[in-house]
């Protein structure tokens, strides 16, 4: 394989989008929404969400930095590879603020983490691998390096964003030798592998839900899964739980916007979790945002009627001489 010509096509793309943050998809929902926030819970899904502040963790193949910048501020260590200079440069200019952030340009063909880490996560970034040697000794390298990891092989090579962003490119880098490992290949090779020490497989559930292939493969895996790996660890819930404790933090310490946009941006995102809309009607209201208060309030309530919301859904009210608009709010569970 020609690295080179490899290396030039992401140069390239990479040039023409990382400004735009549209690297992956323009979907905001991707960007910052729910699909964000479902792979975000999905590549930490064998992390002990609470360990990540004491964890030095890789993100390989990080573009400009979609998922890393979900991540950065929660973990110990963020080292970002690429095999593209644009892509981290882009992601310098990003995170440039965050010490605890390193930058690593991959060669391409098989980049060797040189120390050892505790996880390993890569999104939409070891599909494109066109040789199955390079492939798998990337795999294997990760595994010697890592005390776990998870890798995204969507697989679904006419999505490959180069074949409308680049016609002409897709035939430098030939569709034919495109690597695509099936789920009978990753079987073949590490037939009693615990899931989740080696791979993970999924596509966001309401994205490809019903894509035979994401189908074959969770049926795959689920062959290896049982008893041997590691359990899983971080959900969705059990990730909103985290990030909401992250903003109350920020908030105690007096960074009332950061804990703000986070908020915002998991109620954006579909949390279910009560106390994100709790937490954002409370400071709403400490800045004297009744209106945005009492929506979230309310939300907070409906998700439970948990007696807390209720209470800070009534005092509400109160300061402003009214009466809670119906008794919905004046039995919680
Ligand atoms: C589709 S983008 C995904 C970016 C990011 N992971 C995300 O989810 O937004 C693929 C990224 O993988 C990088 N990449 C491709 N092959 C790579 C390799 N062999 N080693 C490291 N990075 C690679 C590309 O430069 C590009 O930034």
């Amino acid at each position: 394989m020609d690295w080179s010509v490899y290396k030039a096509f992401w140069e390239k793309y990479l040039q023409e989008t990382a400004g735009t943050e549209t690297l992956l998809s323009n979907d905001p929902k991707r960007m910052k929404g729910r699909h964000a926030y479902a792979t975000l819970a999905t590549l930490l899904r064998y992390v002990e969400i609470e360990h990540l502040r004491d964890m030095r963790v890789v993100d390989y193949g990080c573009g400009t930095g979609r998922l890393a910048r979900l991540i950065a501020p929660f973990c110990r260590h963020l080292i970002l590879v690429d095999v593209s200079v644009e892509a981290l440069r882009e992601c310098q200019r990003r995170f440039g603020h965050l010490s605890h952030v390193e930058y690593r340009l991959a060669d391409g063909s098989d980049w060797v983490i040189p120390e050892a880490v505790d996880y390993v996560y890569s999104y939409a970034a070891l599909i494109y691998f066109s040789d199955a040697d390079s492939f798998w000794r990337t795999i294997e390298g990760i595994d010697r390096r890592a005390d776990a990891f998870a890798i995204h092989l969507h697989n679904a090579i006419h999505e490959a964003p180069h074949m409308t962003a680049y016609p002409g490119a897709i035939k430098e880098l030939h569709t034919a030798k495109f690597y695509r490992p099936s789920p009978a290949t990753l079987l073949d090779r590490y037939p009693s592998a615990p899931a989740g020490r080696y791979m993970v497989e999924w596509h966001e559930p309401d994205v490809r839900g019903q894509d035979p292939f994401f189908y074959k493969m969770s049926q795959a895996l689920s062959a290896i899964t049982p008893g041997d790996g590691p359990s899983l660890q971080c959900t969705r819930g059990r990730l909103d739980k985290f990030l909401c404790r992250e903003a109350e933090r920020w908030y105690a310490n007096g960074d009332s916007s950061r804990a703000l946009d986070l908020l915002l941006e998991l109620a954006g995102a579909g949390t279910e979790s009560w106390e994100i809309y709790n937490n954002l009607g409370v400071i709403a209201f400490d800045r004297s945002n009744v209106d945005l208060a009492i929506t979230c309030l309310k939300a907070a309530v409906s998700k439970g009627h948990p007696t807390e919301a209720v209470s800070n859904l009534e005092a509400v009210y109160r300061s402003l001489g009214r009466e809670p608009e119906d008794r919905l709010v004046a039995k919680p569970q």
